[in-house]
């Protein structure tokens, strides 16, 4: 099956597929096919590399990134 990236307009890179993601700290997130899963990339997630979902606190425009 294949992977879909796709980078969210106000958000998180989504990653929908069969993937395994390794984070520098040991974590490792597993995900089935029909999954998905969010990366951070406003910078301002307490769970990075993982979207915690401060995007929205900080208004972040991703149009810009
Ligand atoms: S993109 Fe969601 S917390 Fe950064």
């Amino acid at each position: 099956m294949a992977v879909e990236i796709r980078f969210t307009k106000e958000g998180p890179i989504e990653i929908k597929g069969q993937v395994t993601l390794h984070a520098h700290d040991g974590r490792v997130v597993q995900a089935k096919p029909g999954d998905a899963v969010y990366l951070c990339r406003c910078g301002a997630s307490m769970a990075k590399p993982f979207c915690d979902g401060a995007h929205a606190a900080i208004a972040f425009d991703g149009s810009l990134a």
